[in-house]
C-alpha cells in the first residue's frame, strides 16, 4: 500500500467485542477476536491515514502508527467514537453486544444456598453504526459497517444498508466459524451497486483490498 493513498485523511475504526458487566467479576461478551478490525486499522495506517482505533478487550498488539482507545462497554465505545470525530471515514467492525445488564451490581453477586440463580434484566445497547451514519453534523463521508450472518447473506446485508444508513457493508457468512481464524470470505455491498464477492483469503488481504477500494472511492469523489 502506498502512503499516498489516504494521506491527510482521518480514519476511525471500531474493533473487538464489548464487555457488559453483570457485577465486578462477570459480564456479557462474545467471541470476536478483533483480528479483522486490527488488520484494517493497520492497512489504513500503511496507506497514510491518521487512524483512531476504538477497541474492546482483545489479545492483540496495537498496530504500528495507530492511535488506540481502549473501551469495555458499548456506551463507552459510542462515547469514544464521538470523541474521535471529525473523521473522513469510519469502518465499524466491532461486535457490539446487543444487550447490557440493567442495574449491574457494584459488588460480586453471591450464590445463595436455596435461592436459585439471580434474574438478569437485559436492556438494549446503543447502535453505534446507526448513530454515526445518521448524524446530520459530523457524519464521516464514508461509513462502512460489517454484517456477520449465518445464511441469507445478500438479503440481510442489503437490508442492513438501509436500516443502518451506512454507505457500504462488508458481509461475511459466519456459519463456518471465521471467529478467531486468519482467513475469511466476504462480499462488498455498496449502495446502488451489485454485490461484489471477494475470494476467500486472509483477513490481512481483505483489509488491504478494502483500503484500496476506500482510496479509489475518495479519488473518484474528489479528484
Ligand atoms: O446489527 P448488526 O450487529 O448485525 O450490525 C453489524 C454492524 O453494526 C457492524 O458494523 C457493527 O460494528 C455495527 N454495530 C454497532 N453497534 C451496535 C451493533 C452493531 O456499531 N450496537
Amino acid at each position: 500500500l502506498s502512503t499516498r493513498l489516504l494521506a491527510g485523511r482521518h480514519a476511525l475504526v471500531t474493533a473487538g467485542p464489548t464487555f457488559e458487566p453483570i457485577d465486578p467479576v462477570r459480564g456479557l461478551t462474545n467471541r470476536s477476536s478483533g483480528k479483522q478490525g486490527y488488520a484494517i486499522a493497520w492497512a489504513l495506517a500503511r496507506a497514510g491515514a491518521r487512524v483512531t482505533l476504538v477497541s474492546g478487550p482483545v489479545a492483540l498488539d496495537t498496530p504500528a502508527g495507530v492511535d488506540r482507545v481502549s473501551v469495555e462497554t458499548a456506551e463507552q465505545m459510542l462515547d469514544a467514537v464521538e470523541q474521535a470525530l471529525p473523521a473522513d471515514l469510519a469502518i465499524l467492525t466491532a461486535a457490539v453486544s446487543d444487550w447490557r445488564v440493567a442495574g449491574a451490581a457494584d459488588t460480586k453477586i453471591k450464590k445463595q444456598a436455596g435461592e436459585g440463580p439471580p434474574a438478569l434484566t437485559l436492556v438494549e445497547t446503543p447502535d453505534i453504526l446507526k448513530a454515526l451514519a445518521g448524524r446530520t453534523k459530523g457524519r464521516p463521508a464514508l461509513v462502512i459497517g460489517f454484517a456477520a450472518e449465518t445464511g441469507q447473506l445478500e438479503a440481510r446485508a442489503a437490508a442492513k444498508l438501509e436500516t443502518k444508513g451506512c454507505d457500504w457493508i462488508v458481509g461475511n457468512d459466519v456459519s463456518e466459524g471465521v471467529f478467531g481464524r486468519d482467513e475469511t470470505r466476504v462480499m462488498l455491498f455498496r449502495k446502488g451497486e451489485a454485490p461484489d464477492p471477494w475470494p476467500e483469503t486472509t483477513k490481512t488481504a481483505v483489509a488491504d483490498r478494502l483500503v484500496r477500494a476506500v482510496a479509489a472511492h475518495f479519488t473518484k469523489e474528489a479528484p
